[in-house]
């Protein structure tokens, strides 16, 4: 298994994609792309997300796609099958994790807790989502994680947006940011992906910056 921080592409961002046809998935994946972003993840809550998978790997081959919101080893296995590159959960138990590592594929299971995170790194995996981060303590609760797990580095999402994103880019123990800011339901209902090009554009700005100096 590779680490996710090692397979990402392009700035610490990881937008997240949900659309309910894949010619959407792909209209909102090329406009991220075109404003920057190399990374994208494909959340399971729609019907069609697995076809989604499938129609960005092929439309974009350039992009680097992952599977959300992983919660069972069907999950974990079907998104893989679909071309998911990499995986995330919005959770961790000992059975989703193991499912998760058997496939092979980069992951970032999700934690909010030392007791999650403990549970994480016996299995061999140190890089995590923190989620739902603003409610779980945000920036405050990742500098206080800090200190005690040192080897361990977070994905932050859940409430993020441009308004709060520098607090995160710029913690040492975060290696990626994600979020569903980028891509507004409101824009997605009307097309308008040059709103979701121009968001992806003012995150990678902060990102570059701010992982650089980080
Ligand atoms: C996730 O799946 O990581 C969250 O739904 C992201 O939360 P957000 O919609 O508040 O960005």
């Amino acid at each position: 298994m590779s680490a996710l921080s090692h397979v990402l592409q392009g700035p610490a961002l990881l937008p997240i994609i949900q659309a309910e046809v894949p010619s959407t998935a792909v209209a909102i994946a090329k406009a991220m792309q075109q404003g920057g972003i190399g990374s994208v993840e494909v959340v399971l809550r729609t019907p069609k997300a697995l076809d989604c998978i499938s129609a960005i790997r092929s439309a974009l081959p350039e992009l680097l796609v992952g599977a959300g919101t992983i919660l069972s080893a069907a999950d974990a296995q079907a998104a893989k099958d679909a071309g998911a590159q990499f995986l995330v959960s919005p959770a961790s138990t000992p059975k989703l994790l193991q499912a998760m590592l058997d496939t092979g594929l980069a992951l970032a299971p999700g934690v909010s807790t030392p007791s999650e995170i403990a549970l994480a790194l016996e299995m061999g995996v140190r890089e995590l989502k923190f989620f739902p981060a603003n409610l779980s303590g945000g920036s405050a609760m990742l500098k206080a994680l800090s200190s005690i797990f040192q080897q361990v580095r977070f994905c932050p999402t859940g409430g993020i947006s441009q308004q709060n994103l520098a607090e995160y880019l710029a913690l040492p123990n975060v290696f990626v940011v994600g979020g569903s800011w980028i891509s507004p339901a409101s824009a997605i209902a009307s097309g308008d992906w040059a709103q979701i090009t121009a968001l992806s554009h003012q995150a990678c700005s902060l990102a570059r910056q701010l992982k650089q100096a980080a």
